[in-house]
């Protein structure tokens, strides 16, 4: 089965924002940011911008009808700003007039002053500061204070990792409107549809019947759509509402770099301490999250860096403890993995480094600390169904590391200026919301008098295929061709209070409620066939198209039987709504079962390093990774490949830089480099764990989104391995991107 938008892509036909045809009379919004990154507005002058031919309006926090503040988690970030800007880049007007250009220009005319105010981009130096966006969390388990005098080993050190820019295709935006009634109708490039009209609600000041949320489908999310596209939804919503004219918001690539927030940049500390045969015995961490000026998602995202922080090993004595940090960077924000990556690449790093110092391979380590059945996560929740070891000896077995590592070996000694590296990268990843009230999903299904099917559901579709397999599963209950089916836009009018679509769980919650609508409408269809046929209910089976009874087909096809149906007046529509049952967490003991179950898999990764340029190729990423019983092997495959690049990228060469004044220097792709068909992977094979696959996924088939992002962690460590091979005296450190400036410096390091 393949993706049922790929030729609609490809040939252009699908619509995204920038494709909707405007009305007449559309007005075009520009936003007017902060130049400086902190500081005092001391004189803001619109008049003459205002006074340009063809500007309507200039927009400020004056002009706000309902609230100007805003934010998901904590309401503690302006819609424009009032008097202090904390961010460069930070909206402080919006300009609407006839066109881009004009508006463009207007900005140039807007007389602005700042006081400015002392900049603090490092979330150390913002701890000491005591500028935190929420109080600290430590998660523990065992007893951390008396397992150090067990260990037989200690090392200790610290790990950073940097941010990373979206870059979705399609940038943010929306198209807003009136409509009847004074409510606005908003198309939005958002994962979150709910949290648009929640917030445009609020910013407007009317209540949350009178917005009306309408996604197609983006150009990619990746997380970025989660929480911060309900600011620029409002903004165009307000003008929308004041002017009572259609506005158009759609940012300009340079904006969205620079007013967006990204993955957050971590800077940790940690200590690690085994036993003489090579047994964890306990771990202590303490995580700085770079949250830039504002909460946005950061405390769910320092929450998931809590719950991953041990990866896929069980360590009896561990505590970890995150300070979400304010700084004068744009609110940093979900992206692919959501906090977990940062977590599992510091102990990947304290277990690398320890193999370093005892002078054993690193795998010796990993392999001997999975998870194993019954496990406790320092969270509480008993580990079950674990597959990482299985994941591990079948990678080893099936991609023969032994001869990976000899053939490594030969080449290292047969080259002096080309090396090659390996590592090996486990993953395991929760499943479910980690705010446990998040994990619900509708579904209404219709099916027309013709037999065809619209579904509408909770879920975005943003590229990863979660389309295509709300129509298998409608497909698969009544046993028809999936042609029969088409997934309606994402509507808030239809589908109302939906979860964004993160967390890997759009398939899963959306799905089970399809699931569950459609079940409940085979049960009515099955009930009037078996009218229609003078039989019992149990005698009746609708397969390929056809209405069976004692397995026999009879002359009911599935079209006849809807019509039929429907001239009885039986109800041919069904909402369907699920709530993960099982999970909980207790915030007050920082214990519970926050996720439905986990995602595991393995990754083997080689490189060349070229050791008088310092760059490098990824040859190979063999991955053994546990799907439980894919829906759709090749839409997964396509999400493991794109994950497998986005976290090479983010490891290895992509460098978000702002300067002391909390500039953004990398604020376009001339600056910031993303993984290209060259840079990516010569070749990624990926092996299905053969698993039957949890309840809880959507037909046991799991979650498949996020977890591969972090097989991308394990080019960094093979790249520190060619490196640790041509130069010995290069003492290891863990300052991610691993980019090839940094690589060359580390080959030439001398012993100091
Ligand atoms: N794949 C594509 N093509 N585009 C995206 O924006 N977002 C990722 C992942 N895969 C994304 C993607 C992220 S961050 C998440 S949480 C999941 O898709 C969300 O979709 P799902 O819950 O349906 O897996
Ligand atoms: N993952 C992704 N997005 C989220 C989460 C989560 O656990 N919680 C809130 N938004
Ligand atoms: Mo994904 S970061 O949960 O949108």
């Amino acid at each position: 089965m393949n993706n049922i938008d790929s030729i609609n892509h490809v040939t252009g036909k699908s619509v995204y924002l920038d494709d909707i045809l405007i009305q007449k009379g559309t007005l075009h919004a520009v936003v007017f940011g902060s130049s400086i990154a902190h500081g005092k507005i001391t004189h803001l002058d619109i008049s003459k911008a205002e006074e340009l031919l063809g500007v309507e309006k200039i927009l400020t926090y004056k002009d706000v009808t309902g609230q100007n503040q805003i934010g998901g988690i904590i309401e503690d970030e302006p819609l424009f700003a009032e008097h202090e800007v904390h961010f460069q880049g930070q909206p402080i007007a919006l300009i609407v007039a006839k066109d881009e250009h004009t508006a463009r220009k207007a900005i140039t005319l807007i007389d602005i002053k700042f006081e400015e105010f002392e900049v603090v981009i490092d979330p150390r130096i913002a701890k000491e500061k005591g500028l935190l966006l929420i109080p600290p969390r430590t998660f523990r388990i065992g007893d951390i204070k008396n397992a150090w005098s067990k260990c037989d080993y200690i090392s200790e050190g610290r790990v950073d990792s940097g941010g990373q820019e979206h870059l979705y295709i399609e940038t943010q935006g929306a198209y807003a409107y009136p409509i009847d009634n004074g409510s606005i109708k908003i198309h939005s490039s958002t994962q979150g549809p709910t949290a648009v009209q929640k917030t445009a609600s609020k910013v407007l000041g009317i209540p949350m019947n009178r917005i009306e949320v309408d996604v197609a489908r983006l150009g990619g999310g990746f997380g970025g759509k989660e929480d911060q596209a309900s600011g620029f939804a409002a903004m165009a919503a307000l003008a929308s509402y004041i002017l009572q004219r259609p506005v158009k918001l759609s940012l300009h690539r340079l904006d969205d770099m620079k007013m967006t927030g990204k993955r957050h940049p971590y800077s940790s500390d940690y200590k690690i301490g085994l036993s003489k045969d090579l047994k964890i015995i306990a771990f202590q961490t303490t995580l700085y999250q770079n949250g830039g000026a504002a909460a946005d998602l950061s405390p769910a995202i320092m929450e998931r860096t809590l719950f991953h922080s041990t990866n896929a090993y069980y360590i009896p004595n561990t505590e970890v403890t995150t300070y979400s940090c304010k700084t004068n960077l744009p609110p940093n924000t979900a992206f692919r993995g959501f906090g977990a990556p940062q977590g599992m690449f510091v102990i990947e790093s304290a277990i690398a480094r320890a193999a370093n110092e005892l002078g054993i391979p690193t795998r010796t380590i990993q392999e001997k600390n999975f998870l194993t059945e019954n496990d406790e996560f320092q969270y509480g929740q008993i580990a079950k169904s674990v597959n990482i070891g299985n994941c591990f000896s079948t990678a080893s077995r099936l991609f023969n590391i032994e001869k990976i590592d000899n053939d490594i070996k030969k080449f290292n000694q047969e080259n002096s200026l080309l090396k090659k590296g390996m590592a090996i990268m486990p993953i395991c990843f929760g499943i479910s919301f980690t705010n446990t009230s998040m994990n619900q999903a509708r579904a209404l299904v219709h099916i027309y008098q013709d037999g065809s099917i619209g579904i509408s559901t909770g879920a975005i579709e943003m590229g990863q295929g979660v389309n295509t397999k709300m129509a298998q599963v409608a497909a698969k209950v009544f046993s028809i061709n999936i042609k029969r089916i088409k997934l309606e836009s994402t509507n808030t009018s239809r589908v109302a209070n939906t979860s964004p679509t993160a967390a890997s769980s759009g398939a899963d919650l959306n799905g089970n409620a399809v699931l569950i609508a459609c079940n409940e409408l085979l049960k009515r269809l099955k009930e009037s066939a078996a009218k229609i046929l003078e039989c019992s209910i149990d005698e009746i089976k609708l397969q390929d198209e056809q209405v069976l009874k004692n397995g026999q087909v009879t002359e009911l096809s599935w079209e006849k039987l809807i019509i039929k149906s429907y001239l009885s007046r039986i109800c041919l529509s069904e909402n369907g709504h699920y709530a993960t049952p099982i999970i909980h967490f207790d915030k007050s003991k920082e214990k519970g079962h926050p996720f439905a179950y986990h995602v595991y898999g393995t990754a083997i990764v080689t490189i060349t390093l070229d050791c008088l340029r310092g760059t490098y190729e990824v040859d190979n990423v063999q991955i053994v990774h546990d799907f439980g019983n894919s829906i759709n092997p090749t839409i997964d495959k396509g999400q493991i490949e794109g994950a497998v690049v986005q976290g090479i990228g983010w490891m290895t060469m992509e460098e978000i830089s702002f300067n002391k004044d909390g500039r953004l220097l990398s604020n376009s792709l001339s600056t910031y480099k993303v993984p290209d068909i060259y840079s990516a992977p010569k070749a990624i094979e990926c092996h299905a764990l053969e698993t039957v696959g949890p309840e809880l996924a959507i037909l046991k088939s799991k979650a498949v989104g996020e977890p591969p992002f972090m097989y991308g962690i394990g080019a960094f460590f093979a790249i520190q391995n060619a490196i640790e091979t041509f130069n010995p005296n290069y003492k290891l450190d863990f300052d991610a991107p691993l980019t090839p400036e940094k690589v060359l410096m580390r080959l030439y390091e001398k012993n100091v």
